[in-house]
């Protein structure tokens, strides 16, 4: 069998119709050329460079701290490791608060890296920056739920659309951002129902992360399945691999190797 499941990439109309027949979109992230080739190889439908690089990758606190210049470099190392993936890239914190010309930049520089599509985090003062975006031909992928650039403003990682007032908001967004224009919806940190009922009520895709087994489809952070963070467990987190023990292992024998002298053999050298 060949290894490769990925020569028809997923595009905007094989994930609608993904949507249509019931057959569930799996997504995860990826931020760099090494697993974008793993990726490549597997039959994971999409992939996201998520602007969680800003804490997986490079060790800020949140994702408030992702820059265009971050988010580009990640997105070209990932579009030369998968070059048949259908890829996502997040616009990072701010670039839509800035009006239209910064938001036209920062997509001009995300999709010329290999993107193929770009999320935006919201639907209020989002939503004409999206449509334009849309109408100069670029896909766009909304975020509802908890949307982790305004962490500040909601007090912390907490589930959303716990309330009336709070589900009926992100319900109005959804068809909002279907109405604007958007390819699909990921839908963060909510109650199962609302990602039901959500999910009913559009027609795009719905991706979610903690948001229950209703969506059309679900997306992890690579790092976060693997197992990379032994204490970072939250409660919808399904973990695949141990890698972090894996590489502590590797890195301890490796290290006993070298420091008895096992390591390298002959049969390892020159000669
Ligand atoms: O940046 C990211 O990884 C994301 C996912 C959590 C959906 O936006």
């Amino acid at each position: 069998m060949s290894k490769c499941h990925s020569s028809r990439p997923a595009n905007v109309l094989s994930l609608k119709q993904q949507k249509q027949s019931g057959s569930r979109i799996s997504m995860v992230t990826c931020y760099d050329a090494w697993s974008a080739k793993i990726l490549n190889e597997s039959p994971v439908d999409s992939i996201l460079v998520g602007d969680s690089l800003a804490v997986v990758m490079h060790g800020f606190e949140s994702t408030v701290h992702a820059t265009v210049e971050m988010m580009t470099l990640h997105t070209a190392a990932v579009a030369r490791g998968a070059p048949n993936k259908f890829i996502v890239a997040d616009m990072p914190f701010l670039t839509c608060s800035r009006g239209i010309d910064a938001a036209m930049d920062a997509v001009q520089s995300l999709m010329q890296a290999g993107a193929n599509a770009i999320k935006i985090e919201g639907a209020d003062h989002q939503l004409p920056i999206i449509r334009q975006i849309v109408e100069a031909g670029v896909p766009v992928m909304g975020h509802l739920g908890l949307t982790p650039q305004s962490i500040h403003n909601l007090g912390g990682h907490r589930v959303q659309g716990k309330d009336e007032a709070s589900t009926k908001k992100i319900l109005e967004d959804a068809r909002k951002l279907e109405d604007a224009g958007c390819f699909a919806i990921v839908l963060e940190c909510v109650p199962n129902k609302l990602g039901d009922c959500l999910t009913r009520s559009v027609s795009v895709p719905t991706i979610g992360i903690g948001a229950g087994p209703h969506t059309d489809g679900q997306v992890l952070v690579l790092h976060d399945m693997l197992g990379t963070d032994p204490g970072f467990s939250p409660k919808f987190l399904r973990r695949y691999a141990n890698v972090h023990d894996i590489v502590s292992d590797a890195l301890n024998r490796y290290h006993n190797d070298v420091t008895e002298r096992a390591f390298p053999a002959l049969e390892e050298t020159y000669g």
